[in-house]
C-alpha cells in the first residue's frame, strides 16, 4: 500500500466549546499556541503521508483553508472538501470518496491530539493484510466515545458508539487506517438513532462480513479536546515537553523554567514560570504568568496574575484583583478594571460564555 493518503476531518459544530467556537472552528483553538488541527497535518506527514484531504464545514472552512494553506509548510499537499452537513464520521469520509479514489489512508479526527506519533502504526499498516487498524485506549468514562470489545487474538469483534452501558473502557481514539473497503461499509450502514452515520458502524459492519479489523492500545496520551477541561489539560501535557528559546525582550524580570518567548514579545517587572509559552508581541508589564500557560500574539497583560490557561490573540488583561487560572480567552477580549462611577461590574460577554467569580 504505497500511495496511503491523510483525511483529517474539521468540520462539525463544535457546540461544546462555545461561544469560542461561534466565531472559530473548534480545529483550531490552539494548544501551546498551534492550532490543535496542525498536531494532526505534522504527524501525518512524519508518517510519510504526501496527499492530504481536510473535510470543512461551509461555515468555518474559510478560516481553515486560510490557517492550513496548500499545506507546502508542513510539507504535504492538502485537498480541502466541504461537507455540507454534519452528518457523522462515516458520511464524512463518502463525501471524501472521490479523493480518496482507491487507495488506503489514515483518518484523524481534527480536534484529536496523539502523544508519540503515528509513524510506526502508518508503516505497519502500509505491509497490508487487514481492513482497518483502529487505536484503543483505556478511559474512565467510556460512555462519552466509541466502545471497543476485542476477541481472545485481539481481533475487533464489536464496536458500539457512545453506549449507556459500555461493555469495556476501551475508547476509540480518533486515528484509523482503512483501506477502501470502508466506502462501501459506508454505504451499506443506516444513521444511527443520533441520526449521523457512525464510523463504529461502518467499521462493525467490516467485521460482520468477515474482513480483519485489528485494534493498537496507544502508548502515550490522547486526547480529545472537544471541552475546555480537555483543552486545558492538553496544553499542560503539550507544555509539559517545551524547550524553552528567548526570541523576545526581557527587562528586570524572572523567566523560571521552561518558557518560549516569542520574537517582539517584552516582558517588563514580570515573573514567568514555565512550562509557559509568550507569543509574539505580547506584552507583560507588572505579573506573573505561571505553569501550564499559552499566552497567543500581541496579548497585553499588565499588574495581573495568570495561571494554567489559554489566552487567544489579541486579549488584555489588566489590574485583576486575584489570580486568573484553568481560563480559556478567546480573541481580543479585554478584562480589565473600569474607573466609571458607580463602581460596578460591567460585562459585555457573548452567548453561552462562563464568568467565574471568587
Ligand atoms: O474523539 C474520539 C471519538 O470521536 C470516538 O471515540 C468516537 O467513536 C467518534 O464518534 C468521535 O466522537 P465525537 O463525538 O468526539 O465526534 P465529534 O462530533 O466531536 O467529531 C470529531 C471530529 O470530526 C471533529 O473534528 C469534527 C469532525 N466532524 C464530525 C462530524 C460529526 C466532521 O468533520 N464531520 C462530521 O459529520
Amino acid at each position: 500500500m504505497e500511495n496511503l493518503k491523510g483525511l483529517i476531518l474539521s468540520g462539525g459544530r463544535g457546540t461544546r466549546l462555545r461561544p469560542i467556537t461561534h466565531t472559530s472552528a473548534k480545529q483550531l483553538v490552539p494548544v501551546a499556541n498551534k492550532p490543535v488541527l496542525f498536531y494532526g497535518i505534522e504527524a501525518m506527514a512524519a508518517a510519510g503521508i504526501k496527499e492530504v484531504g481536510i473535510i470543512i464545514a461551509p461555515e468555518t472552512g474559510d478560516e481553515i483553508r486560510e490557517a492550513a494553506g496548500d499545506g507546502s509548510r508542513f510539507g504535504v499537499s492538502i485537498t480541502y472538501i466541504v461537507q455540507d452537513e454534519p452528518a457523522g464520521l462515516a458520511h464524512a469520509v463518502l463525501t471524501a470518496e472521490e479523493f480518496l479514489g482507491d487507495s488506503g489512508f489514515v483518518m484523524y479526527l481534527g480536534d484529536n491530539l496523539l502523544q508519540g506519533g503515528i509513524e510506526d502504526l502508518v508503516a505497519n499498516f502500509r505491509s497490508g493484510g487487514r481492513e482497518a487498524l483502529i487505536l484503543l485506549t483505556p478511559v474512565p468514562d467510556p460512555e462519552n466515545y466509541g466502545v471497543a470489545e476485542l476477541g481472545p487474538d485481539g481481533g475487533v469483534v464489536r464496536l458500539v458508539e457512545k453506549p449507556s452501558n459500555p461493555a469495556t473502557d476501551l475508547a476509540l481514539v480518533g486515528v484509523y487506517m482503512f483501506t477502501s473497503a470502508i466506502l462501501a461499509a459506508a454505504k451499506a450502514i443506516d444513521p444511527s438513532p443520533r441520526g449521523e452515520l457512525e464510523i463504529t458502524d461502518a467499521i462493525q459492519h467490516l467485521v460482520d462480513n468477515g474482513m480483519r479489523v485489528e485494534s493498537h492500545i496507544v502508548e502515550g496520551w490522547w486526547k480529545d479536546t472537544g471541552r475546555i477541561d480537555d483543552m486545558l489539560e492538553a496544553n499542560r501535557l503539550v507544555l509539559g515537553a517545551l524547550i524553552p528559546r528567548n526570541d523576545g525582550e526581557v527587562i528586570d524580570s524572572q523567566i523560571e523554567g521552561p518558557v518560549i518567548i516569542e520574537a517582539g514579545a517584552r516582558i517588563e517587572r514580570s515573573i514567568v514560570r514555565g512550562p509557559t509559552i509568550i507569543g509574539a508581541g505580547t506584552k507583560l508589564t507588572d505579573s506573573y504568568i505561571g505553569p501550564y500557560s499559552a499566552i497567543a500574539d500581541n496579548c497585553e497583560i499588565e499588574r495581573s496574575e495568570i495561571e494554567h490557561s489559554i489566552l487567544l490573540d489579541g486579549s488584555i488583561v489588566q489590574d485583576l484583583p486575584g489570580r486568573m487560572e484553568s481560563s480559556l480567552l478567546g480573541r481580543n477580549v479585554v478584562i480589565a478594571r473600569d474607573p466609571r462611577q458607580p463602581a460596578a461590574y460591567r460585562f459585555m460577554v457573548g452567548d453561552n460564555s462562563t464568568v467565574g467569580l471568587p
